[in-house]
């Protein structure tokens, strides 16, 4: 793993908020139409609320304010996504991936551990980067990374962003899309593997993971169009057939 840094424990105020609000998944329909409606659908599999972790997560899910979570204690529906005990079940578009952590073989079940669990797993359409998000970039099935090398970080009125944003579901399960905030010093490493000064941005780069490999777009304007052969390229094999990009520093540990 290239620029995967050590995640470090995300320091938390544990307050035991209540889900009142949370939305309680009564049928199967139900379920459904919650997981498909978000990018990362958080689901707790409670048969009670006194079961092992219930205060944990709500705890937990109510400081991850931008995830959907809801709560499901409807053995139909556990049946329909083969949930057998209590269990916080993650589902994710951008690499169709679903996480289950299993409550009841979990060794030890605490708010701070629940938060990482689903910061680490908060893998999107375009995820930025960070220590927390590499660690879920890096252990999904996907192995293929687009990375948008940014001047800033994520900004929803940046036309650039907004492009990259709306290519990125058309190359679900194939390749995953990156935002990185290049002016943030903890990315500064992530620069230097692709040879980039902060005053080369923005730029598009390719990372493969199976091949341990990286590319970037030539240096011009950054349009959809472009993007998207860019990427069409690597998935036919073309790209790899092309020269590396060079890291200045080849033995740089990242
Ligand atoms: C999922 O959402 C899309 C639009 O966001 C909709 O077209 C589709 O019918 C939905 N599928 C289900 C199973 O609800
Ligand atoms: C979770 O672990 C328990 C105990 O090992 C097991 O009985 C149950 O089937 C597991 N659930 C799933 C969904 O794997
Ligand atoms: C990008 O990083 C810089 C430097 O840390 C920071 O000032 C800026 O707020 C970040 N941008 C966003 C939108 O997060």
């Amino acid at each position: 793993m290239m620029f995967l840094i050590v995640f470090s424990v995300l320091s938390v105020c544990v307050t035991a908020g209540d889900l009142e609000n949370v939305l309680k998944l009564k049928d199967v329909p139900a379920a459904e139409a919650f997981i498909n409606s978000t990018e990362v659908a958080v689901i707790g599999f409670f048969e009670t609320e006194a079961a092992r972790g219930y205060q944990e997560f709500v705890s937990a899910a109510t400081q991850m304010k931008t995830l959907s979570v809801a709560l499901c204690s409807e053995k139909q529906v556990w049946a329909k996504y083969g949930i057998a005990s209590d269990t916080i079940s993650i589902f994710r578009k951008a690499d169709l991936h679903q996480e289950h952590l299993n409550l009841s073989e979990a060794k030890k079940v605490d708010a701070d551990g629940l938060v990482r669990f689903m910061t680490m797993n908060n893998v999107r359409y375009v995820t930025e980067y960070n220590q927390a998000s590499a660690v879920g970039l890096f252990q999904s099935e996907v192995k293929t990374h687009v990375l948008l090398l940014a001047d800033r970080g994520r900004a929803d009125s940046d036309p650039l962003q907004e492009r990259f944003r709306d290519l990125a579901p058309k190359y679900t399960g194939k390749m995953l899309f990156v935002l990185v905030n290049g002016s943030e010093k903890s990315n500064a490493r992530v620069l230097e593997y692709f040879g980039l000064k902060s005053h080369d941005l923005p730029r598009i780069g390719i990372y493969d993971g199976t091949l341990d490999k990286k590319w970037l777009m030539p240096s011009d304007e950054i349009t959809t169009e472009r993007v998207q052969t860019f990427c069409d390229s690597f998935l036919a094999g073309e790209l790899q057939k092309q020269k590396e990009a060079e890291t200045p520093e080849d033995k740089t540990e990242l």
